[in-house]
This record gives C-alpha cells, sequence and structure tokens, in this order.
C-alpha cells in the first residue's frame, strides 16, 4: 500500500469526469463490493478511477480494498491537511477517498466546511475519468444528495423481496422528489440471468407503472462463492479473480457503464455534479433534472 499526492488522466475521455452513484435502498446487497469491483474493471479498461466512500455511518470501501486510511475527511475539514494527504492508491489501479469518522453527515456540516469539502473533492474528482459513488443504505438525505447530483444513479438490487420493496421506496422519494426520472439497475447475487430479469422486470413494472420512471437494465453478477472469499480476505474480486463468473458479470456491467457516459451528456460533468451538490446542500433545493 501506498499514498499518492497527485494523480493523472489516464485516458482521454474527452476531459469530463463522469460521475456515478450506487445506491440500494436496503444494506447488505452487494452495493460496496459492487463499487469497488467496477471501480477495478474500469481501471483494467483504461480508465482513471476514483471511488468515494460516502457511507459515513458504515464505511467499508477500504476494508474491502485491505487498506488502511492514512487520514479523515474531519482533518480535512479542520485545515489540518488536505485531501491529497488521505487519498489511498488501491488494488487495481484505482484510488480511493476513505469515509470520514468525525463527521455525521454532510448535510450536518456548515455551509464553510462543506463548500471546503466540495471544492477539495472536485479539484481532485477533476482529474479522473470516472468518480463512483458508494452511497449510504436506506433513504437518508445523504443518500438523496449524491443520488440526485450524479450523472447515472445505478441501483443495486438482489432477487429477495426487500431488496425490491426498498428499491421502490428509494426510486419512489428520488422520483417524486428530486425529479430524477432514468435509474440503471444491476442485479447481484443471484443465480442465472432468467432469475436476474425477473427481479429487474418486477422493480421495473412497479415503478413504470407507478411512479412513471424508466429503469435500465445494465447487467446481472452471480452468486459466487468467490466473491465472499474475496471479502473475507480482503482482496478484491475484479483485481484478483478476473476470469470468475461474478468478475465477468461487473466487467460487462462496467462496459455498459462506459457505453452509457459516452452516448449521456445530458447531466454530466464535474461542473454540474459541484452545482447541485451545493444548490442541494445550501438551500435546500430540489433538483429539477
Ligand atoms: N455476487 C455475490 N455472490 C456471493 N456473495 C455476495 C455477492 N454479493 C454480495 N455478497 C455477500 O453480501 C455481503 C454484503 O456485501 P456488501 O458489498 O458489503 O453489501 P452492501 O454494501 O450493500 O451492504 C458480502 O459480504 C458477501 O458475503
Ligand atoms: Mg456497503
Amino acid at each position: 500500500m501506498y499514498y499518492v499526492n497527485t494523480v493523472e488522466r489516464t485516458s482521454s475521455n474527452q476531459g469530463v469526469t463522469r460521475v456515478i452513484s450506487f445506491t440500494s435502498g436496503k444494506g447488505g446487497v452487494g452495493k460496496t463490493h459492487t463499487v469497488v469491483n467496477t471501480a477495478i474493471s474500469l481501471a483494467a479498461q483504461g480508465f482513471s478511477v476514483l471511488v468515494l466512500d460516502a457511507d459515513l455511518g458504515l464505511a467499508n470501501v477500504d476494508v474491502l480494498l485491505g487498506v488502511q486510511p492514512k487520514g479523515t475527511l474531519h482533518e480535512v475539514l479542520k485545515g489540518n491537511c488536505s485531501l491529497d494527504d488521505i487519498l489511498l492508491q488501491a488494488p487495481g489501479g484505482i484510488t480511493i477517498i476513505p469515509a470520514a469518522s468525525g463527521i455525521e453527515e454532510i448535510q450536518s456540516l456548515q455551509s464553510h466546511e462543506k463548500m471546503l469539502l466540495l471544492a477539495e473533492v472536485e479539484r481532485i474528482a477533476n482529474k479522473f475519468d470516472f468518480l463512483l459513488i458508494d452511497t449510504p443504505a436506506g433513504i437518508g438525505s445523504d443518500v438523496m444528495y449524491f443520488n440526485s447530483a450524479a450523472a447515472e444513479i445505478v441501483c443495486v438490487i438482489t432477487g429477495e423481496p426487500t431488496s425490491l420493496t426498498d428499491s421502490y421506496a428509494l426510486i419512489k422519494v428520488l422520483s417524486s422528489t428530486y425529479g430524477e426520472k432514468v435509474f440503471s439497475v444491476v442485479v447481484n447475487d443471484v443465480s442465472t440471468e432468467a432469475d436476474a430479469k425477473v427481479a429487474f422486470n418486477t422493480l421495473s413494472n412497479a415503478v413504470t407503472k407507478f411512479l412513471q420512471v424508466e429503469t435500465r437494465y445494465i447487467g446481472w453478477i452471480p452468486s459466487d462463492e468467490t466473491v465472499r472469499q474475496c471479502i473475507m480476505d480482503r482482496r478484491p474480486l475484479a483485481a484478483e479473480f478476473p476470469s470468475t463468473k461474478a468478475a465477468r458479470g461487473i466487467s460487462d456491467m462496467a462496459a455498459r457503464l462506459v457505453d452509457n457516459a459516452r452516448k449521456n451528456r445530458v447531466k454530466g460533468g464535474m461542473q454540474f455534479f459541484f452545482r447541485q451538490l451545493l444548490e442541494l446542500s445550501t438551500y435546500g433545493k430540489e433538483a429539477t433534472c
């Protein structure tokens, strides 16, 4: 493990950082494992990737990657160090901003602290092709905050009814209060693609009918004992076992995210992302697009 002070864009993604949030409604569906391994797959496809662990209460991106945070956002906010000082270079060639201990919610920060934090994240993230955000589970304010500012929202679901109902509840709030109308969906921890399609269709039919929201299927990740073993060993699947079925599922999904980024420029870019975050946090405004 080593720390980086500077990061460079490694590919030409037309100079636009694609911001993608991963969200789930319910915890324990494999969101963090999906974020971490998607980041590594994107890096393997030649992109520079930054992961923001925004799950301030249950931070575990660093745990899954087997790296030890050097500092927290708390020190950055106190002005004792810069964000560069706490960036971590992780296995698979990705960079992470580990979650803070010492701050509870972005929303509860003073406005000068929010400005400092967002300015710092923007300065760093601008140098990357992708910023992936691991949002907290649930429907709290930080979940809404990050999802409504991202260019693409990826909802991670499983086939379990609780995952589907909690995702429905999350999508309902994001669509009715924050105006979000398009959601990408990945189905994790299922045996076959047919099972994945059943889960996707169940959610999709409900949100299309009752919420007038569009869901896009972007792939599936098989249940795989290697996933569990990698998490136990704190070694990322996509870096250690890229040819397993689960890693291939993630890699296919990552390729779709690249495709979406290339096709969809409507709601993208770091400037948009940070303008949205500032508006949401400073004025409590509802997003309109
Ligand atoms: N595709 C999968 N195959 C097998 N086990 C999985 C898979 N995805 C997730 N898991 C299990 O689910 C647990 C929770 O994953 P995690 O990424 O921490 O979830 P979340 O971030 O949604 O809380 C993992 O520790 C692992 O045991
Ligand atoms: Mg998690």
